[in-house]
């Protein structure tokens, strides 16, 4: 209930963007020594604009610094859905499956500049999100190959994260799908609580928060 509560909170906006992400942040420190060993995957993560990218184009979170604020909503639902079907997920395995499921979309979406008429019919331009960069190395996967290379991830950490995007995998992987949800339900816990976060708990509105064309 109290997670359900804080959930509501954000959604008001009572937290911003901002806030959320410096809380991303913190809980990402909280694994610096113990998962991951020096800052070189801190430096990453900056450089690389885990903490201001959008989140998508369109579907959800497509503002500066959604990445990180969808990832965060897909956190607190995961630990909700820990406490109860107490699958035995330590903190540090919720925090990264929930904050780097989406590792691969870094660095891929940017403000891009388009044009359209105003009431008057004179030309105005419009910022949109926008592809920077086509995905590569796929989606799931590349999430695991990327944080392969600042840690070693435990099991059930690569399958949840390898398999969060569910039955919108390709139909030739659903055997190997199929074979990982029975070896590690918490899967589904991941895939749930990313739509959950993507499609209920989504609070902000593409017209309240824009992207500069910068990023
Ligand atoms: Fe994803
Ligand atoms: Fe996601």
């Amino acid at each position: 209930m109290a997670d359900k509560m804080e959930l509501a909170e954000i959604i008001k906006e009572k937290k911003g963007v901002n806030e959320v992400v410096e809380e991303v942040r913190g809980l990402i420190n909280s694994l610096l020594g113990f998962r991951f060993m020096d800052k070189s995957f801190i430096d990453f993560l900056e450089k690389g604009g885990y903490f201001t990218d959008p989140a998508s184009t369109q579907y959800h979170s497509s503002f500066k610094g959604g990445l990180a604020y969808h990832s965060y909503l897909v956190y607190k639902i995961l630990k909700r859905k820990e406490s109860i079907y107490r699958f035995g997920l330590g903190e540090d395995s919720i925090i990264i499956t929930s904050l780097f499921h989406d590792l691969c979309k870094m660095g891929t979406y940017g403000g891009e500049r388009r044009w359209r008429k105003d009431s008057e019919g004179k030309w105005e331009p419009y910022c949109v999100v926008a592809y920077k960069n086509e995905p590569t190395l796929g989606h799931g996967e590349k999430s695991v190959i990327l944080l392969q290379q600042f840690m070693v991830l435990k099991e059930v950490e690569m399958y949840m994260i390898r398999w969060h995007m569910g039955w919108s995998e390709s139909r030739e992987n659903w055997g190997l799908f199929q074979n990982s949800l029975k070896k590690f339900p918490e899967i589904v816990a991941l895939i749930t609580a990313d739509i959950e976060a993507a499609f209920i708990y989504e609070p902000i509105k593409d017209n309240e928060i824009s992207l500069n064309e910068d990023g």
